[in-house]
C-alpha cells in the first residue's frame, strides 16, 4: 500500500527521497510528501496531491529547497483513512511541528487514541489514523523519553499491522522506524543510510540491505544502523542478499513497466527454472528448508494467496494432486484465516505471494504456523516478511515487478510451483525419475515458447483495438484453463475497468450464460487437453447466443482457430504447463485494450501493488 523512504548522512539529499518515491509509486499514488530536517533545526514539509502530478510537483519543490538537508522522510499514499487531500498526505506532524511520521498500514484503535490525545489538548490537522502516531510520540517525548524509547512505547499502544518511521527536529539526523506485519527494510550506503518499505526505493543508493523484524525498532543515523527489540535490547542486523540491479527497476525504453515486464517473461521463467536439475537428473530446490522426510509425512496441502497469486496457486493444485496424489485445498488468504481450517503437523500450507508482504497471506501463514502446520512460501522478494517467517521458501527469480498488474511474476510463480510439485513427486516417489526429467525438459523449453507468443503482440493489439467499444467480457476455461480464464479476466478488470468475469466453462450454463448476448465477447482457453471437445461444446453454446468469441489455441490447430472470430495462437506444451503460455496473449490483450482506452496501465485507479492492510 503506502510507500516509505528515508535518508540521512552527508551524502543524502532531498533528491534521494524524490527519486525513491518515484520508484515507490506502485505502492500508492493518491498523494506524496516529504519532511526534511535541515541544519537550522527546522522540519520542513512538502506535500502534493493528485496522482500523476504529485511527484513532479515534489521534484520541482525539492530542486528549489534542497539546501541544508540533513535527513528526511518521504511517503507515497494509498488512502485508507481520510480522503485524498493535502492535509491527509504524509508526513504527519505533532502539535509542535517538530516530529514527522510516515506510516504504512492501519492503526485500528486510532479513534480511541485520538479521543484520548484530544482530551490532552493535542490538536489534529488531518482525518488520518497516522496522525495519532505523531501525537503519541510527542506525549512520550514530553515525558523525557528519547525518540527510540517513544517509538517502543507507542508500539504497545497501537493496534493493527503497520510500519512507521519518525524523525524529530531536535535530533535531526536520526530516523527511528518500527514494524508489525508490514514491510520495512534498511540500507547502508556510502555517506548515507536509508530506511524504506521496499528494496527498489533505495536500489543504486544503498550497498547493503538489512531486515527489520516484527516488533523491532531500528535507529538509522549518519553513523550507522542499530536494531533493538521492544525492551531495548540490541539485536544483530541480518543482511538481505539482493541481486536486483537498478536497470531492473527502470523502464528501459518501454513506455510503461507493464509492457516491459510482459516482455521480460522469457527471462523470468528461465531464471526461475534454471539450475533446478542436478547431474543425476533430480530436481533440487536449494532454498528449501524443509527436510524430504518431513515432506514425505505431509498428508494434506493448503495453498493460499490473493489475486494473481491465487490463480497461480490454482494451477499448482491441479499439478500437485495429479503428480503426487496429495489432496490440495485452495483458499483465498483472507478467507482461510477466519474459517477455522483443519490443520495439523502433517499439513503443508503453501503461501503464494510475489511481494511476500500481502497482509492477508502473511496472516494466513502465521495462523497456519500457530496451528502446527508446516509453511512454505513462493515469493519474488528475498528477505520479505513471508520468506523470513515461513518454514521454507522457494524464490521466483523474476526481478522486481513495478507494474501494479502482475505479469512476469505470475508465470514465474506457476513455473516455481510446478517445480515444487515435481519435487514433491520426487521425494515421495510418485513419478519415475525419467518422467520427472521429461517434464522438466519440457519446462525449460517454455522461455523460447514464450518468445514465440510475444512475437504475436501486434496481432493481439489489432484484436484489442477492434474491441475498444466492447463493454462486457467473459473468460472461460476448463481444468488448468480455468485459472487462466480467471487471470485473463482479472488483468482486464484491473487496467481497463470493464466488467470481465472468468468461469469454469462447464459452469457457464448454470447461470452466467444468461448474460451472454451479441454485446458480449467470450474468450475461450481452447488449447488441446483431454477436455478439448467439451470446451468446444461450451463455445458453441455461447456462439449460438450471439457472443463474439476469441480463442487461445495451439499453433496450427485449425479446428480450434475456426471456433473463434479471432484466435491467439500459442505453441503446444505439456497440458499442466500450458497456463504459462496461454495466459500471455490475455495479458497482452488487457494491456492493449487499456492503452486503447487511454488508461494509465502502471497506475490503475484504486489499486496498489502490495496490499498491506486487511
Ligand atoms: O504480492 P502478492 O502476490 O501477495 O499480491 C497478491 C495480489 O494483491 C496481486 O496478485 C494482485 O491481484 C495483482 N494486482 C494482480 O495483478
Amino acid at each position: 500500500m503506502c510507500g516509505i523512504i528515508g535518508s540521512t548522512g552527508d551524502a543524502a539529499t532531498l533528491n534521494d527521497l524524490v527519486e525513491g518515491l518515484a520508484r515507490l509509486e506502485y505502492r500508492g499514488y493518491d498523494s506524496a510528501g516529504v519532511a526534511v530536517a535541515r541544519a537550522d533545526g527546522t522540519l520542513d514539509r512538502i506535500r502534493a496531491v493528485d496522482g500523476t502530478t504529485s511527484l513532479k510537483l515534489l521534484a520541482d519543490l525539492a530542486s528549489e529547497r534542497s539546501e541544508g538537508y540533513i535527513a528526511g522522510l518521504g511517503h507515497t499514499r494509498w488512502a485508507t483513512h481520510g480522503r485524498v487531500t493535502t492535509e491527509n498526505a504524509h508526513p504527519h506532524m505533532d502539535c509542535s511541528g517538530g516530529i514527522g511520521v510516515v506510516h504504512n498500514g492501519i492503526v485500528e484503535n486510532f479513534r480511541e487514541l485520538k479521543a484520548e490525545l484530544e482530551s490532552e489538548e493535542h490538536h489534529f490537522d488531518s482525518q488520518t489514523d497516522t496522525e495519532v502516531i505523531a501525537h503519541l510520540l510527542e506525549s512520550f517525548l514530553k515525558q523525557g523519553l528519547s525518540l527510540r524509547e517513544a517509538v517502543m512505547q507507542s508500539m504497545s499502544r497501537l493496534r493493527g499491522a503497520m510500519s512507521f518511521v519518525a524523525i524529530d527536529s531536535k535530533d535531526p539526523g536520526v530516523m527511528v522506524g518500527t514494524k508489525r506485519m508490514a514491510p520495512l527494510i534498511v540500507g547502508k550506503g556510502r555517506g548515507a543510510n536509508f530506511v524504506a518499505s521496499d528494496i527498489p526505493a533505495i536500489l543504486g543508493k544503498a550497498d547493503s540491505f538489512y531486515q527489520v523484524g516484527d516488533n523491532q525498532v531500528v535507529v538509522v543515523s549518519p553513523q550507522g544502523i542499530e536494531l533493538f527489540d521492544l525492551t531495548g535490547t540490541s539485536v544483530q542486523l541480518v543482511e538481505i542478499s539482493v541481486d536486483w540491479d537498478l536497470a531492473a527497476a527502470e523502464r528501459g525504453g518501454f513506455s510503461d513497466f507493464m509492457s516491459k515486464e510482459i516482455f521480460e517473461q522469457p527471462a523470468a521463467v528461465r531464471d526461475t527454472l534454471l539450475g533446478r536439475l542436478n547431474a543425476p537428473g533430480e530436481i533440487v530446490l536449494d532454498e528449501m528448508r524443509l527436510d524430504p522426510e518431513e515432506l514425505r509425512r505431509i498428508n494434506k496441502i493448503f495453498i493460499v494467496g490473493c489475486g494473481t497469486s491465487y490463480h497461480a496457486g490454482m494451477v499448482a493444485k491441479y499439478a500437485i494432486e495429479h503428480w503426487t496424489r496429495i489432496p490440495v485445498e485452495l483458499d483465498i488468504s483472507s478467507e482461510f484465516r477466519y474459517r477455522d481450517p483443519v490443520l495439523d503437523q502433517e499439513t503443508l500450507v503453501i503461501g503464494v505471494s510475489q511481494s511476500g508482504e500481502t497482509l492477508d497471506t502473511l496472516a494466513a501463514m502465521n495462523e497456519a504456523s500457530l496451528l502446527g502446520a508446516k509453511t512454505l512460501v513462493v515469493s519474488n522478494v528475498m528477505g520479505s516478511s513471508m520468506a523470513r517467517t515461513a518454514d521454507a521458501v522457494l524464490y521466483t527469480r523474476a526481478g522486481p515487478e513495478i507494474g501494479v498488474a502482475a505479469t512476469k511474476t505470475h508465470t514465474a510463480q506457476i513455473s516455481a510451483l510446478l517445480l515444487l510439485a515435481l519435487y514433491l513427486a520426487q521425494v515421495r516417489h510418485c513419478l519415475y525419475p525419467s518422467e520427472i526429467r521429461e517434464i522438466y525438459e519440457e519446462m525449460i523449453t517454455l522461455p523460447e515458447k514464450i518468445e514465440q507468443v510475444l512475437a504475436t503482440d501486434a496481432a493481439v493489439q489489432e484484436v484489442a483495438q477492434s474491441m475498444a467499444a466492447v463493454k462486457r467480457f467473459y473468460f472461460i476455461g476448463r481444468h488448468v484453463g480455468y485459472p487462466v480464464a480467471l487471470e485473463g479476466a482479472l488483468k482486464l478488470k484491473e487496467i481497463s475497468y470493464l466488467p470481465a468475469e472468468g468461469y469454469p466453462a462447464g459452469e457457464l450454463k448454470h447461470g452466467p450464460i444468461a448474460m451472454i448476448d451479441s454485446d458480449a465477447v467470450v474468450f475461450g482457453v481452447t488449447t488441446r487437453t483431454r477436455l478439448w471437445e467439451k470446451m468446444t461444446s461450451n463455445l458453441e453454446e455461447v456462439r449460438v447466443r450471439g457472443a463474439r468469441i476469441v480463442v487461445v489455441a495451439n499453433e496450427g490447430d485449425t479446428q480450434s482457430v475456426g471456433l473463434g472470430d479471432a484466435a491467439f495462437e500459442v505453441p503446444k506444451t505439456h497440458a499442466l504447463l500450458a497456463p504459462v503460455l496461454d495466459v500471455i496473449p490475455l495479458q497482452l490483450f488487457a494491456y492493449h485494450l487499456a492503452v486503447a482506452l487511454g488508461n494509465d496501465v502502471d497506475r490503475p485507479r484504486n489499486l496498489a501493488k502490495t496490499v498491506t492492510v486487511e
